[in-house]
């Protein structure tokens, strides 16, 4: 047997509030086999449900020890209320570090005893409750999971992501894919186009999606030059991104020319993100930033190219303003799926720079950007704020400042 960490929450409010904390504090203490690692900051709560009831003071104690504690469901309130409605009365919950993760945990509170550890205190008969099911990590996204999608008509969600920060908050929201894309060259690091980005840059912040990201396929954007000049090159640079970053994948613009190099990399085990339509690396080429594949001839050509990066071993190919209609024959005649960006409704995913659909990049309006949020204004408000409160001497107030 083994000593795991657990943590219980205290709560009084009855009576001499601090003192029953106070005292519980010193109960668990004194429990055999177990030791107080920390304990937390007292704070006071509003009690919960229609009965008339005094503000409960809580806190949290980490202790080390073999609790004995019977199943339940953690609901969350620091004081263990266990059906809403709270009785007033001093309570105790018992919560191991695993039980953090979603699904069933050990608790024990005590009703309405004034002695607050006493529903943990272990008995002669004491046996050492069954371990708590261990909630599954979620199911990591794969090339193969993407394919499954496309057979099943689910529908892919792609987003640009650049840092760990946010590569936790789309993981945490189901995002199914996160593109290091090399728009962080322009997004982030302001540059005009994407063609300054390096392959230092791209590792950089591909590593550092990697580190926030649990469940998403994670695809990094090779960086222009990195793997036109030949195949061992790509080879060389697309497998040193896999290795040191963690990804799983890479993705390269093109689409005839570059067949023979995306067979090169499948060959040796890297998956490979195709990129048709306005492929920004090319943007000299192109002619500016417009929308590709309006005429017949263009149109005939990128079915060409998809159908080719298809038979060389792509997993998913992005298509970036591309009309609608031809997005959607293209998507109909391909087993793998399309992840389109201005290219409408029809393709089997959707990708967006993570910081156009959140309002964060005022610089930048597309038509088929939606944005979902306006953090930009957001920001300034709270920059804002935040600012005059300094200048007014508002902040810090007490409850940010230390007494000793
Ligand atoms: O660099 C990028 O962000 C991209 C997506 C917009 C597809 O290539």
């Amino acid at each position: 047997m083994t000593k795991e960490p657990v943590y219980v929450a205290l709560g009084s409010n009855l009576g001499d509030r601090a003192a029953h904390l106070a005292y519980a504090r010193a109960r668990l203490a004194a429990l055999p086999g177990t030791q107080v690692l920390r304990t937390s900051s007292v704070e006071e709560t509003a009690p919960l449900g229609p009965v008339p009831q005094g503000p409960y003071l809580n806190q949290m104690s980490g202790t080390s020890s073999w609790a004995s504690c019977t199943p339940s469901r953690w609901r969350g309130g620091a004081s263990g209320a266990s059906a809403g409605v709270r009785a007033p009365s001093i309570s105790t919950s018992c919560v191991t570090a695993r039980a953090r993760r979603p699904g069933p945990i050990y608790c024990c509170r005590t009703p309405s005893s004034s002695t607050a550890t006493s529903g943990c205190a272990r008995s002669p008969s004491w046996t050492p409750p069954p371990p708590p099911p261990v909630a599954d990590a979620p199911k990591p996204v794969t090339v193969a999971t993407l394919l499954k999608m496309k057979e099943q008509g689910e529908r892919i969600v792609v987003l640009t992501c650049y840092d760990a920060l946010f590569a936790r908050l789309l993981d945490a929201a189901g995002v199914d894919v996160l593109l290091v894309g090399d728009s962080v060259n322009q997004i982030l690091a302001g540059a005009e186009t994407t063609l300054s980005a390096t392959l230092e840059q791209m590792i950089y912040h591909t590593k550092i999606v990697r580190r926030g990201s649990q469940r998403a396929l994670v695809v990094c954007d090779m960086p222009f030059l990195s793997y036109q000049v030949s195949r061992e090159e790509a080879i060389r640079n697309c497998g040193r991104v896999l290795a040191e970053t963690g990804c799983h994948a890479v993705k390269l613009e093109g689409g005839q020319p570059m067949v023979e190099t995306v067979r090169a990399l499948v060959d040796v085990g890297i998956p490979v993100m195709g990129h048709l339509g306005l492929t920004p690396q090319s943007v000299h080429a192109l002619g500016g930033y417009r929308i590709q594949g309006r005429d017949a001839e263009t149109a005939e050509r990128l079915k060409r190219d998809a159908t080719a990066l298809e038979a060389a071993g792509a997993f998913a190919i992005v298509l970036e303003l591309v009309p609608a209609p031809l997005a959607s024959q293209i998507s109909k005649g391909l087993t793998i799926p399309t992840i389109g960006i201005g290219a409408g409704p029809a393709c089997d995913g959707q990708v967006l720079a993570l910081p156009d659909m959140l309002g964060l990049n005022e610089q930048f309006a597309a038509k088929f950007v939606k944005r979902y949020a306006a953090l930009a204004a957001d920001v300034r408000e709270a920059v804002e704020l935040y600012a005059a409160e300094v200048r007014e001497g508002r902040y810090p107030g007490p409850e940010h400042s230390f007494p000793k």
